[in-house]
């Protein structure tokens, strides 16, 4: 399957959240068989070309790709959660959102020191969720220098931010 292909599969739901925002929803494709597999192998190509020893994804739609990433090369997933689910002691982050604020939290044991990690998530738009999530991996001691996205809403400027923090983001489809 190619990327246009893959990308196709990608529904575009006008005005959600809110008025004159162009939601590109990630559901159909991890709905269709081919095209979730297909972007899930791409992904985890790309995770295996820079040396990944673990993937972390970013809870909700990041555990998707994630965790079929992790497992398809044989890699542990550490989750990056929000607020409230992990039943220890946590490090945690507030960061603001494209619409509002949130909290990530990760168990500080999740990763060894210097272990390099690639982060995973459904999606980049101004790469707050992404950034946070690195700062805290970091913080537990992975060595965080990629991150890998389904979709890359490259207008919104998450890349750029990503790059400044020391992080490589590399998204399979780029959407306006
Ligand atoms: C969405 C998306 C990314 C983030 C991208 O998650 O899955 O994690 O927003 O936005 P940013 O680059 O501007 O930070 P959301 O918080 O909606 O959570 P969900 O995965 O639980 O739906
Ligand atoms: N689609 C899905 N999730 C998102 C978007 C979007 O366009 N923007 C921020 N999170």
């Amino acid at each position: 399957m190619t990327l246009d292909e893959i990308k196709a599969i990608v529904r575009t739901v006008p005005d959600f959240p809110k008025p004159g925002i162009l939601f590109r929803d990630v559901t159909t494709l991890v709905g269709n068989g081919p095209g979730f597999a297909a972007a899930v192998e791409l992904m985890a190509e790309r995770a295996r070309a820079v040396g990944a020893e673990a993937i972390a994804g970013i809870e909700a739609r990041g555990f998707i790709f994630g965790a079929a990433i992790a497992s398809r090369l044989g890699l542990g997933f550490v989750s990056v959660r929000k607020p409230g689910k992990l039943p220890v002691p946590v490090l945690a982050i507030d960061y603001a959102l494209e619409y509002g604020t949130d909290t990530l939290e990760v168990d500080p044991e999740a990763v060894a020191e210097g272990q390099h990690v690639v982060l995973v998530d459904d999606l980049l738009a101004t790469g707050g969720t992404a950034l946070a999530a690195v700062e805290l991996l970091r913080r537990a001691g992975a060595r965080v220098d990629h991150a890998l996205f389904a979709i890359d809403l490259f207008e919104l400027g998450g890349g750029e931010r990503l790059k400044r923090a020391g992080v490589a983001a590399d998204g399979l489809l780029a959407f306006e």
